[in-house]
């Protein structure tokens, strides 16, 4: 499949460097959303290793998922020149809206440093957030 190729591509990014499992399962993961079975099937027959040694690695580390999460996701930032611009006073309020219909997740700087707070949703940036536009931004997601 289309997908097995990309794994492979991805294994063979990485296959020369010393302890190649975990960037391998970083960028399968940032790709895919999640690393499963088929990934791992393929990872094991690159690397040399069996699929429970693959799967082991995955389930141990929190980073990587078996399915992918098939909820939304806003992304907010919470680094220094949000925090400066209050993004910490909107969380309460953007956990009550994403309840648990939304995934939110904390990014640290998304550019907008001089506009924020901030938030992305895909590919879309939201910038000079109050508490209002960030429970729209997140019932829209
Ligand atoms: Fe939030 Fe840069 S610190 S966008």
């Amino acid at each position: 499949s289309t997908k097995e190729q990309r794994v492979a591509e991805i294994v063979a990014e990485h296959a020369g460097r010393e302890g190649p499992m975990l960037p391998i399962l970083h960028d399968i993961q940032h790709e895919f959303g999640c690393v499963d079975g088929e990934a791992e099937r393929v990872i094991a027959g690159a690397l040399n290793l069996s699929r429970a040694d693959v799967h082991g690695v995955v389930s141990f580390y929190h980073d990587f998922h078996e399915k992918a999460d098939p909820r939304p996701e806003v992304q907010i930032c919470r680094a220094e020149a949000c925090k400066a611009r209050g993004v910490e006073n909107l969380m309460a309020g953007a956990k009550q809206a994403a309840g648990e219909r939304v995934k939110l997740s904390t990014v640290y700087c998304l550019g907008l440093c001089s506009a924020g707070p901030s938030a992305r949703v895909g590919d879309t940036l939201h910038a000079r957030l109050d508490a209002a536009a960030l429970a729209k931004v997140i019932e829209n997601a």
